[in-house]
């Protein structure tokens, strides 16, 4: 644990490494990491030992920069104008080329973006300027954590530093709202009441759940030892196919490539994509959490 400028030195030095760092926020301690950088992402999962990959929330520094990632039209403009930095988070329409990692959005094409309020968290994104996508820093499982001794009961040893603010002035995650359909829909309720209320269709979008979530239209068949004809298969390991995950069994590599490596096969010429056996271990099980809900009949 460390307090002060040379925490933000040390965690901007980690974050630029691909490392997740702990950090205040003025809601909870959030798991931060590079947003740009789909290992480091993938390592927030390793981390909280996660079973299931859901899209998480970016943080940037101010409106300007979250105009870089998502679209903005005039309600979300001032929604962010009015409650930016806060306890707010929008979800929006991604834009095209936004230099976002396809496991951030779990490759939706929506993305989730806060400014936090929080100064160690400000002087973080202005370190590195980088986005930088943070959960809660908590193990699976666990209770989000209002202090940094929450952390280090929950991650210590999992991760390289935790910065300490004493405990968050919130205590609680922010309001998540979306502005991706007709109208505004609280997503999570927060420590934020703009007099939504949950959508009837609002939890649904709850972790792991979400409806709209990425699904290939072509037939999935897992744990393929090779490719059938009018097979598209992503390989692993030893096993190549016509693209990998990762040629050396890195399931951090693989966690980073899995979302695009989906895109992909939907956009081959093949009408049938097979994806190699992935080990149930570690990361690989939220990989495969994500391989079996791709392959379930719809
Ligand atoms: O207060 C907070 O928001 C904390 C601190 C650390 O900033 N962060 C936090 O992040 O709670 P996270 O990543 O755990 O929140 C993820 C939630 C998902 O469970 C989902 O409900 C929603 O944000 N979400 C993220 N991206 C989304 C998307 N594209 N569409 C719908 N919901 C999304
Ligand atoms: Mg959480």
């Amino acid at each position: 644990m460390a307090y002060g400028p040379e925490a933000i030195t040390e965690a901007a030095r980690l974050i630029r490494a691909g490392q997740p760092v702990a950090m205040p926020t003025e809601t909870v301690y959030g798991l931060a990491a590079d947003a740009t950088n789909g290992e480091a992402v993938a390592r927030i999962y390793e981390a909280k030992g996660r079973p299931s990959f859901n899209p998480l929330i970016v943080h940037v520094r101010d409106l300007a920069q979250a105009t870089e990632i998502a679209a903005f039209d005039d309600e979300a403009r001032a929604l962010a104008e009015r409650y930016w930095p806060g306890p707010l988070t929008l979800v929006l329409p991604l834009r095209d080329g936004a230099p976002i990692a396809s496991l951030v959005t779990a490759g939706l094409p929506s993305v989730a973006l806060r400014v936090p309020a929080h100064p160690a968290m400000q002087a973080l994104l202005a370190a590195t300027e980088r986005p930088l996508a943070a959960p809660s820093a908590n193990a699976s499982g666990r209770i989000s954590p209002t202090r940094a001794e929450h952390v280090l009961a929950s991650l210590g040893g999992r991760i390289r530093l935790i910065v300490d603010a004493g405990q968050t002035a919130h205590g609680l995650e922010s309001t998540i709202v979306a502005l991706t359909g007709d109208a505004p829909r609280l997503l999570r309720p927060g420590p934020l009441d703009l007099g939504l209320t949950v959508a009837a269709d609002g939890m649904i979008e709850a972790p792991g759940q979400l409806r709209s979530h990425y699904a290939p239209e072509k037939p999935v068949r897992l744990n393929a030892a090779d490719a059938r004809p009018d097979e598209w298969l992503i390989g692993f390991g030893a096993l190549t196919g016509n693209a990998t995950l990762s040629a050396s069994g890195d399931l951090v590599e693989a966690a980073a490539k899995l979302f695009e490596m989906l895109h992909e096969a939907e956009l081959s010429p093949a009408r049938r994509i097979a994806v190699a056996p992935i080990p149930e271990t570690g990361l690989g099980v939220a990989i495969n959490d994500r391989l079996r809900r791709a392959a379930a009949p719809r």
